[in-house]
């Protein structure tokens, strides 16, 4: 397979959507980036590296960082996770509240906000440095050091987190939160204000690709069965009311954030990661959905 020359073909075709959608605004800092940009990484198993666009400049992960939370609390808990969530796609909005209502304080899956703050208040109470040991894990991941929060950036969500606030109100309520919620909201924004470019993202998102190596990475370790669920709940879940569609087009398992990435995997074959901060309606990116799709198409390669 010549990934080279079809990453090159897929960018190319993508660049008449670069004016498609619009970015987040909501989150005051995530709308001063640079709409304009668009990054495709391509990382395959046996090491090459297949890129174009701005796949070196960092990006805010937001809920991909969801994929990350998922991988420390399984290490964590095992299955007891799931007495406090689902593995069941939501069909809602990422933020939305009232099913978490009529549900009892139980999130449908570990990738909708409701799910990643219940994770958020697992982490706080079962590691003991949880920032730390975090960024050690996603740097790991990634393998860059420099990897870290943006504090600007979780600031700015805090400011004006209201919903998320209200989701782990309603939470609490429900018994379905232990800690301090204000502590919880705080390690869920610095959570998804972890930045990476696309080339790291796909270095990230390769062990999962490879679920037949072990899966030791700073301080966390899954066994295979648990990375193939991961890649599950991401093939599910990962693209919360456009994850049917996501299945449809791309046919892969991936995660997508608000900051404009998406990540993607072929199991045993390849990670790939995309950047593009304009989202379309459901809050996924347009270009990283496009390029995904074309990406598919070209190999006629997906888990399908
Ligand atoms: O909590 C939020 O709303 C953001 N920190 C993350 C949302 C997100 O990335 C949804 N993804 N498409």
């Amino acid at each position: 397979m010549d990934y080279g020359q079809i990453i090159d073909k897929v960018y190319t075709a993508c660049l008449p959507f670069a004016n498609e959608g619009r970015q987040a605004d909501y989150i005051p800092m995530l709308a001063e980036v640079d709409a304009k940009q668009f990054g495709l990484c391509l990382l395959t198993l046996d090491g090459n590296v297949y890129e174009q666009g701005n796949t070196r400049t960092r990006f805010s992960l937001q809920s991909i960082s969801k994929v990350f939370a998922l991988a420390m609390c399984l290490s964590q808990e095992a299955d007891r996770l799931w007495q406090r969530m689902g593995k069941e796609p939501s069909g809602n909005a990422f933020n939305s509240l009232v099913q978490l209502e009529y549900e009892h304080g139980i999130p449908r899956n570990p990738f909708i906000n409701a799910g990643a703050i219940v994770m958020a208040d697992v982490l706080l109470s079962t590691l003991s440095r949880p920032e730390e040991q975090f960024l050690t894990f996603v740097r790991s991941l990634s393998g860059s050091s420099t990897v870290g929060f943006n504090r600007r950036v979780a600031q700015s969500e805090q400011s004006c987190g209201y919903l998320n606030a209200a989701i782990a109100n309603l939470l609490k309520y429900h018994g379905n939160i232990r800690g301090d919620i204000t502590r919880v909201l705080e390690f869920y924004f610095l959570m998804c204000s972890v930045e990476m470019s696309c080339h790291e993202l796909a270095h990230a998102f390769l062990p999962f690709a490879n679920h037949r190596q072990p899966f030791n990475y700073g301080g966390v370790s899954l066994t295979s069965s648990q990375v193939k669920r991961i890649n599950a709940i991401m093939q599910t879940c990962g693209f919360y009311d456009e994850a049917g569609e996501f299945s449809y087009r791309v046919g892969l398992p991936g995660k997508s954030g608000v900051g404009g990435g998406i990540a993607a995997i072929h199991p045993l074959h390849y990670a790939v990661a995309t950047w593009s901060p304009r989202l379309n309606i459901k809050g996924n990116s347009v270009m990283g959905m496009k390029a995904l799709e074309l990406l598919t198409s070209e190999t006629e390669e997906s888990i399908f």
